[in-house]
This record gives C-alpha cells, structure tokens and sequence, in this order.
C-alpha cells in the first residue's frame, strides 16, 4: 500500500520524536511492502516565525490532500511567557482539529509490567490498567465565544455544545465499547453545567441501541478521584473537551510517563495521531526526550487509518521490547541504569521492527 503521510513535527521536541516516528514507519514498510511518502508542514510556532500564521494555508493543503497526518506537539516559551501575544502556537493546534474536523480524541492508557514502579501510584492499584478516553475536540470551551469587557477586568469562554456534536462522539464511544470489554463511562458535570445535562440526557436516549455496553455517569470531579483510586474500574471513558484534556495527562501518570502515550484524532477529513505530551521545551535539542509516545502514535496511524493491524502491532510489539530489554530514554531509566538517547531508543525500535 502507498501511504501518503503528512509529517508535522511542530516545535521543542517535536521534530526530534517524529523524526523517531518516521524511522519506525519505514521500518514496517520495509517489512511488509508497504511505501510512504511524506510531506513536510508547519504548525505552532515555527509556523509562525515562518509564515506569521500558526497554522498555514499551504500545511492545511498538505493535510487535507494527505492520508494522515503525523504530529509532533506544539510551543514555545517565548509565547507562553506573552499574555499579549496576539498569536499563539496553540491557535495552530486548534486550528487543525477545528479545519480537519477532528472532533473525536482518542487516547489509549495502559501499563507495562517492567515501568509498573515508575508510576506515582501503587503497583498493585496500577497493574493491568487498560482503558481508553475517549474526548470531545472541537467544541466546548476551547472554541465557545471568549473575550473580555469592562476594561479587561471581566474575562468569559463560552461553553456551548449541539446535540449533534455530542451524538457523533457518543456513538463512537458506544461502538468503541462494544469492541472492548462492554463497559462505557461518561464524565459530566451534570449536577451543574447544562451542557452536561444535554451530554447525559443525549446518552441516557442512546443507551438502549447498545444493549451489550455496560453505561454508567460519573461526575468528572469523582471520575479525577476514581482515576486513582482504582484505575482498573474503567474500560471506556467519554467526555467534553476540558475534561477530557484535564483527565487525560491525571492518566498519563498511570503508565508513568508523559512519554508513553499516544492518540488518534479522528473525525471528518484527514486524521492526526500525536503523542499526548507538548513540546517540552526544556529538552528541545537535546536527544533526550522519550519518542515512546510518537512511535505509539504511528502504530494508532497504521490501525486507524489504513487498516493494518498487523503493521500496528509490529510497532507496539517493538516498543514493548525495548522496555523490557531496558533500552529507555532517562525518564523511564532505573536509577543507575544507562539512559538512552531519542535518537537511539528510535534506532533500536526500529530495528527490532
Ligand atoms: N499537543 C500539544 O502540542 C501540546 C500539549 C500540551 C502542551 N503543549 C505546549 O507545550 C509546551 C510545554 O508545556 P508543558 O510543559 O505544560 O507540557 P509538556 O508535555 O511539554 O511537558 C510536561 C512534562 O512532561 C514530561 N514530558 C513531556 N514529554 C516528554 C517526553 N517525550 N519524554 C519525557 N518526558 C516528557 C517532562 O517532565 C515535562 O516537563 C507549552 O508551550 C504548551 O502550550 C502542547
């Protein structure tokens, strides 16, 4: 199969883990006859020292005639620093998710026998945690109507949701739990915020056309607690936007690094896949980051949008393999272990594919 894949590598450390990402790529393609080209695009800041515009027309052409699209992170310092900034490398991200219709954010957490002591929660509440968020992307807060007024001393972002933007992400959850262990989760604030109300009522009408899918409703104030508590609990999670980005990185901390975890946007036109952690600018440069959670994304890329299972899980099989045989970057390394570096953990998954 001839994959046409955009390559979007962003700022920090970006470039450096897709750079992994790709080596991996290769290496499945090589392996089962496959071919990819790639085209290079900017998002986030260097977009903008580029082209003024954090997400560009020409990088959304690039998307849009792509087959997928395989992301770095996005950031940088100098605008975190300038509330002023009239522009952001974040408008780029949600720019693409808004123009590629990317309303659907999915973000698998699971846990590796050999990391179980890397994770700030005990073994045994962590060991043989699996579940996948499922998180609205496109509406919400993020991209309600914000602002300020009276004389800037009053600030709003406006939390609007339409039933159909909550019905599609549903339905994808429902199914996603159908093809899993059958037990849905939906996090709202129903008890206060009337967008929940209509998120639980749209899924209380939707349940009776799942009838092998467990649902239940959990407050997301519980659901941040349960997430510790008792991780194994969960199998499929939904929720908005906020949320499920707020819960997403609390989850992270199961598997023990912001390294490790992948996602897929999925939506209306091309999808992206993007490891969950930012640009980690601190690392920027330093062939030190763990490319664990890029390489990961390439593997939900091959799943999700070709259709090749088998090509998927050469990939995860290959990184599962580098941690058990230890070869980790300094995040994951066991007190006086050796550290790898980006580009060698990238080199030896890529090997083992
Ligand atoms: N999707 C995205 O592009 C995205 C997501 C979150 C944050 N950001 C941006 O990234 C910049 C930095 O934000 P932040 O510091 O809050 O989040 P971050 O994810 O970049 O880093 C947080 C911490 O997680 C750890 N970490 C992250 N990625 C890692 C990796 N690959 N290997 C090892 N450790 C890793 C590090 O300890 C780091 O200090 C900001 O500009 C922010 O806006 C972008």
């Amino acid at each position: 199969m001839k994959l046409r894949i955009a390559k979007v590598p962003g700022d920090g450390i970006g470039p450096e883990v897709v750079r992994e990402a790709v080596k991996a790529v290769n290496a499945v393609c090589a392996k089962f006859g496959h071919s990819a080209e790639y085209t290079l695009a900017y998002v986030g800041a260097c977009a903008i020292d580029r082209y003024g515009d954090a997400y560009p027309e020409e990088s959304h052409r690039i998307c849009m005639d792509s087959d997928a699209v395989l992301f770095g992170a996005v950031g940088d310092p100098k605008y975190d620093n300038d509330p002023a900034s009239k522009v952001r490398p974040e408008q780029g991200l949600l720019a693409i998710r808004k123009r590629l219709g990317l309303y659907a954010n999915i973000r698998p957490v699971e846990t590796f026998e050999s990391l179980l002591y890397k994770s700030p929660l005990k073994e045994e509440l962590v060991r043989g945690a699996d579940f996948v968020c499922i998180r609205e992307l496109t509406g919400g807060m993020y991209f309600g109507e914000k602002g300020r007024r009276d004389n800037g001393d009053t600030a709003f972002d406006t939390n609007v949701y339409h039933r159909y933007e909550i019905e599609r992400i549903l339905k994808l959850a429902f199914e996603y739990s159908g093809r899993r262990r059958h037990h849905l989760t939906v996090v709202d604030k129903a008890n206060v915020l009337e967008t929940s109300r209509l998120w639980r009522q749209a899924a209380q009408e939707m349940e009776a056309s799942y009838p092998d899918v467990k649902t239940d409703y959990m407050y997301v104030d519980n659901a941040s607690m349960q997430l510790i508590r008792c991780p194994k609990f969960f199998d499929v999670i939904v929720t908005e936007n906020t949320f499920g980005d707020i819960l997403t990185d609390e989850a992270s901390c199961i598997s023990g690094s912001m390294g490790l975890l992948a996602s897929a946007s999925i939506g209306e036109h091309t999808s992206l896949f993007e490891p969950i952690h930012g640009s980690y600018p601190q690392a920027a440069g330093k062939n030190i980051a763990n490319p664990l959670a890029a390489i990961l994304s390439a593997a939900m890329m091959f799943e999700y949008s070709f259709g090749l299972m088998k090509e998927g899980e050469a990939i995860r099989k290959a990184v599962s393999a580098s941690i058990e045989a230890g070869v980790v970057t300094e995040d994951l390394a066991r007190e006086g272990e050796r550290a790898y570096s980006t580009s060698e953990v990238g080199d030896w998954v890529a090997k083992h594919i």
